[in-house]
């Protein structure tokens, strides 16, 4: 399972970009607007970071497939690694078809259920993004849905990668590992959580103690 990082804050992307760990970075126009930065500034700045697929989705006010291919194709032209991320809809799925054939990497967002995804990889999508933490906020089961796309995607041999997003603790980065999911993206918070444990502190803190006395003897 690949780590990626969600975000769009910059001195997060470097500090675990530096870690080694991270192959990738999804944004979405929230985390965008957070930074308090355009587009394109951020965009800019995460492609002179990180060297993999960066995904950038297109305003939250372009709906019609026109507005939404020209705008992928605008995304698609900043850097190599982009992917140009879509929400799920009607008009999305027409634009991410015709992405495909001109060889624009896409991402189907804010996907809910299993054939959400299903229907992303047939009209051509290179990722989908289900969203784990959404679902359990309502009291669904947001890793019964990855692992279900996990499953149906196995049957079928389907190419596209299954990104789960909206990750809000360890727990749901284990689950995503244990089912065999493509990629997990994860908020800096989240990553530092999963480096720590408290017997590696304690372990740590036991060497340096017994280090010290041997070497104060
Ligand atoms: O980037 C999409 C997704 O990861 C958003 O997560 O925490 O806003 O539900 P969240």
């Amino acid at each position: 399972m690949k780590f990626f990082i969600d975000t769009a804050n910059v001195d997060d992307i470097k500090k675990a970009y530096d870690l080694g760990v991270i192959s990738g970075v999804t944004t979405n126009p929230s985390l965008i607007a957070k930074e308090g930065k355009n587009f394109n500034e951020v965009i800019n700045q995460i492609t002179s970071i990180v060297n993999g697929p960066i995904s950038g989705e297109i305003k939250a006010t372009t709906d019609k497939t026109e507005d939404i291919l020209n705008e992928a194709r605008k995304i698609s032209a900043i850097h190599p690694n982009m992917v140009v991320k879509i929400p799920m809809t009607k008009n999305g799925l027409k634009a991410v078809s015709i992405l495909s054939k001109e060889g624009i990497k896409t991402n189907v967002t804010l996907i809910f259920t299993p054939i959400q995804a299903l229907l992303a990889a047939s009209a051509g999508a290179n990722y989908v993004s289900p969203f784990i933490g959404r679902l359990d906020d309502i009291s669904n089961n947001g890793m019964k849905l990855v692992s279900d796309i996990v499953s149906i995607f196995n049957v079928y041999n389907i190419n596209s990668k299954i990104i789960a997003a909206s990750i809000r603790n360890p727990i749901h980065v284990l689950e995503c590992a244990k089912i065999g999911c493509d990629i997990v993206t994860v908020p800096y918070k989240v990553i530092c959580q999963l480096i720590k444990h408290p017997l590696t502190d304690e372990g740590i803190k036991k060497f340096k103690d017994d280090y010290l006395k041997s070497i104060n003897n």
